[in-house]
């Protein structure tokens, strides 16, 4: 069995839809399940403190979860071109997963929601991937035989699932991008089983 860890960080809902979608991917895979897990909001000394457990939703992720996962499916908002803070804390958490090289070799790959069309989905999934190489993974995009990347006209590239969720975040994932999720999960998933199997 290969369990995939689906490890997203969400406010408005747009990108928890996604990571949804992935897992169902990844669950149309014989032998594959998938793991959802979020992060806490980053809150400062004067913000009320997150509780440890999520009042709704998917719990949030341990350090064991990473260690033990087949691969991994890393989901974040769009912030400024960048990956929101509450995601880039929770990596920046993971030394001792680093200095044991407990992640080298597991396949990965990224995905992302946007306000706007050209706000920054391929620098986000982009510098997410920055410190998964860093932890030896080995990252998965989207190949060009999908068809949804040519016919989209929204989100969904070669370098993971996107999503452009509108300035008001409310546009609802179109087909081609939730056509791109299940690719990715799915793709995720096979790569893993192959991953476990002996030369
Ligand atoms: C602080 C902040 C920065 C953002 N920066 C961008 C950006 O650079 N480009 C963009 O298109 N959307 C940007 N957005 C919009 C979010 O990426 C978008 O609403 C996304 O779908 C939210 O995902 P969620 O519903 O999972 O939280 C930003 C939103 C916030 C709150």
């Amino acid at each position: 069995m290969a369990e995939i860890l689906v490890l997203y960080y969400s406010q408005g809902g747009a990108v928890r839809d996604m990571a949804k979608l992935i897992a169902r991917g990844v669950e149309s895979v014989p032998g594959a399940s998938a793991r959802l897990r979020t992060v806490p909001k980053v809150v400062t000394a004067i913000d009320n403190p997150a509780p440890s457990i999520p009042a709704s939703g998917d719990p949030y992720v341990e350090l064991a979860d990473l260690e033990s996962c087949a691969g991994l499916a890393l989901g974040s908002p769009t912030r400024f071109g960048n990956m929101a803070a509450p995601m880039k804390y929770f990596l920046d958490g993971t030394t001792s997963l680093w200095l044991k090289g407990a992640l080298i070799g597991k396949p990965a790959a990224v995905f992302t929601s946007t306000g706007s069309m050209h706000g920054g989905q391929e620098s986000t999934l982009l510098s997410m991937m920055l410190p998964l190489l860093h932890h030896g993974m080995l990252l998965l995009g989207l190949p060009y035989s999908e068809p949804s990347l040519a016919a989209t006209s929204t989100g969904g590239t070669p370098y993971g699932a996107s999503h452009v969720a509108g300035a008001l975040n409310d546009r609802p994932i179109s087909a081609e991008e939730k056509q791109l999720c299940l690719a990715l999960g799915k793709r995720l998933a096979e790569t893993a089983l192959r991953l476990q199997t002996p030369l």
